[in-house]
C-alpha cells in the first residue's frame, strides 16, 4: 500500500464514510491513491449495498501524480472508476470549490499542501459548501499546515471536534453543526 497516512488514519476515513455515506465526497491531495483515496473509496463501493450511491472527487495539483493513480486505478480497481465512485482531477481544489459545483458535499478529506492560509481558505469554504451534519477531516492537525484552523474549530464557527487522533502528524474530525 502507497500513502502517506497511518493505518489508525486510513480507518477513521474508512469508518467515517461507512458512518456518513456520502453521495458527494471530495479529497483535497490524492498524492499516489493509493492512501486516502483508495479507502475512502472502498467504503463508498461498499456503500452500495445499502443503496447508497456515491462519489468521491479526489484533486491533486500534479498531473503526472493524477495520470499514475488514474492508470493504477483503471489497472487494478476497475470498477471504482467504471463507476465514478472515484473520479480524478488535475485541478487546484481551492478554486474547485469556489464555484457551487460541489456545494452539499456530506464528507470531506483535506490533506493538500502544507501551506496553513491554503488550509484556512478551504476550512471556510466547506462551511458554506456542507450542512449540518457533514464531516470535515484535517490531516496534520498537529502540524503548521492547520495552524490557523486549530483555533477556528469550535461552535462559534460552525464546527464540533467530535475526535482527533494522536498519531505523528495527528488527525481531527469535525461534523458541521
Ligand atoms: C500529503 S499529500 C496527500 C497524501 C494522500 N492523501 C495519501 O493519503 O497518500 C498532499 C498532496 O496535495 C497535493 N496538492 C498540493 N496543492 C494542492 C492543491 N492546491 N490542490 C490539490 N492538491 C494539491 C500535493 O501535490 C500532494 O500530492
Amino acid at each position: 500500500m502507497i500513502g502517506q497516512m497511518e493505518h489508525a488514519e486510513r480507518l477513521l476515513l474508512y469508518t467515517t464514510v461507512h458512518e456518513v455515506k456520502p453521495k458527494l465526497a471530495l479529497e483535497c491531495g490524492t498524492w499516489q491513491g493509493m492512501g486516502s483515496t483508495l479507502f475512502i473509496s472502498q467504503a463508498i463501493w461498499e456503500n452500495r449495498a445499502d443503496g447508497v450511491k456515491g462519489t468521491l472527487h479526489s484533486f491533486e495539483l500534479d498531473a503526472d501524480l493524477i495520470e499514475n493513480a488514474f492508470k493504477a486505478y483503471s489497472a487494478s480497481f476497475q470498477e471504482l472508476i467504471h463507476d465514478s465512485v472515484v473520479k480524478f482531477h488535475d485541478t487546484d481544489f481551492l478554486g474547485a470549490i469556489l464555484n457551487d459545483d460541489y456545494k452539499g458535499a456530506t464528507f470531506c478529506l483535506l490533506d493538500g499542501p502544507d501551506d496553513s492560509a491554503f488550509t484556512f481558505k478551504c476550512f471556510n469554504r466547506m462551511k458554506e459548501l456542507m450542512s449540518t451534519g457533514s464531516v470535515l477531516i484535517l490531516h496534520d492537525w498537529n502540524s503548521q499546515k492547520c495552524e490557523i484552523v486549530r483555533s477556528l474549530a469550535n461552535p462559534d464557527n460552525g464546527w464540533e471536534i467530535v475526535q482527533i487522533l494522536d498519531t505523528k502528524t495527528g488527525m481531527c474530525k469535525l461534523v458541521r453543526i
